[in-house]
């Protein structure tokens, strides 16, 4: 048995590939690469729901039709109270999440991938004393989000910027949270119960959970030249360095790049402060030198955490919502999952083996 179920095949999918010996993405027929290069959210959700939706409409009118599925979800504003709000924003999207009811049609799908967009932003402002702000059915997803996040419109470098981030995280094989979704919908449960086992599974820092940590790390570490000694230290206290490795690549995760790129962007764009970007530039070099030789029969390269920190932060989004913020793109995926499972599969139901005690047998 494999430990962790590592190289278990466990579907088949039309949905992503994941080559980890040559590091490529491939969704739903096209590159990660060509993906993020002119490509809308809204057409990549399109590209994913094709086949699992009847009358899926085609990529203009789907975005009015999820912008108005913010305006739907936005509704919900009245059931936060206190008890919501006191929880880190994540759980409270979670909460909220939670309160949309169950179904397998496109309606429910389109509601289920604003709920992040429009819960999240809510939540971060709410918490801090603003009121949230309403959606514009009329903007793009990822403009829009950055627009209830601050109420005032992003510049066109930053709306791009998510819209490469939410296209980067849209799908990504049979990782933790989407096999979990693929759980739920074996049993027929419905989109929601999927999305919400997703949700739970992708908040650990092993899987979603690590952008918060990378910032938290490059603040510990404070300055480029203190970056080896900082890294050596916490390998020696048996620590992982967040935003590095992963069970299929061998190689740098495509999606780190893709979202470098993203940031560099923002650089030119003067919206992120260079000293930070050096920074993370020198803890980058000298983790990937320091896990090679300490690690020599593992290779652990970037991930897509790494970058994906820098880029949320810039955006303005707190680390304590960064998960969200991760959930507001793969939602598409997970649901395309959950629905090519519940349409194509069967009940997903292995074995274990008992390896407790056994009672005495009768004499
Ligand atoms: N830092 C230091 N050592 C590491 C790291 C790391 N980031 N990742 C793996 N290793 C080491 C392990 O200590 C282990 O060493 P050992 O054999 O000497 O004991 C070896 O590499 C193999 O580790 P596993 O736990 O078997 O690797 P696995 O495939 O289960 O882990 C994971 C993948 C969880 C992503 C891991 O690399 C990790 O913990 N990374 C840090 C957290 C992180 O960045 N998470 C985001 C992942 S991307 C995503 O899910 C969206």
């Amino acid at each position: 048995m494999e430990n962790g179920l590592e190289d278990v095949v466990a579907a088949e999918t039309v949905l992503s590939d994941v080559d980890g010996a040559r590091g490529r993405l491939i969704i739903r027929g096209m590159s990660l690469d060509e993906l993020v290069h002119g490509t809308s959210y809204e057409a990549v959700v399109e590209r994913l729901f094709s086949g699992f939706f009847e009358n899926l409409p085609f990529t203009d009118d789907l975005a009015a039709a999820l912008g108005a599925a913010r305006v739907r979800v936005f509704a919900h504003r009245s059931a936060v109270d206190a008890a919501l709000l006191a929880l880190p924003p994540t759980e409270g999207t979670r909460a909220m999440l939670a309160r949309l009811a169950d179904g397998d049609d496109l309606e429910t799908a389109l509601d289920l991938i604003a709920a992040p967009a429009v819960f999240a932003p809510m939540l971060i402002r709410m918490r801090q004393g603003l009121e949230p702000i309403a959606p514009d059915a009329t903007l793009g997803h990822a403009a829009d989000i950055l627009r209830m996040l601050r109420g005032v419109a992003p510049a066109t470098a930053e709306a791009a910027a998510l819209n490469t981030y939410l296209i980067t995280v849209s799908d990504h094989g049979l990782n933790a949270s989407t096999f979990a979704a693929r759980v739920i919908a074996s049993t027929q449960a419905g989109l929601t119960s999927s999305v919400l086992a997703a949700l739970s599974a992708l908040k650990g820092p092993l899987h979603g959970g690590a952008p918060g940590p990378v910032l938290d790390m490059l603040d510990s570490i404070g300055a480029p030249a203190k970056a080896e000694a900082w890294l050596e230290s916490a390998l020696d206290h048996g620590d992982r360095l967040m935003g590095f490795g992963h069970r299929v690549y061998r190689v740098r995760d495509p999606r780190a790049d893709a979202l470098k790129g993203a940031v560099r962007g923002l650089a030119e764009a003067g919206t992120i402060d260079p000293a930070r970007l050096a920074l993370a530039e020198a803890v980058e070099a000298a983790a990937l030198a320091i896990l090679k030789r300490r690690k020599p029969n593992r290779p652990l390269d970037t991930n897509v955490e790494f970058y994906t920190a820098l880029l949320l932060e810039a955006l303005g989004f707190p680390r304590d919502a960064f998960t969200a913020v991760f959930a507001m793109g793969r939602t598409v995926g997970w649901i395309a999952h959950a629905r090519e499972q519940a349409l194509g599969g069967r009940l997903i139901r292995p074995q274990s083996r008992y390896i407790g005690p056994r009672p005495k047998e009768a004499a």
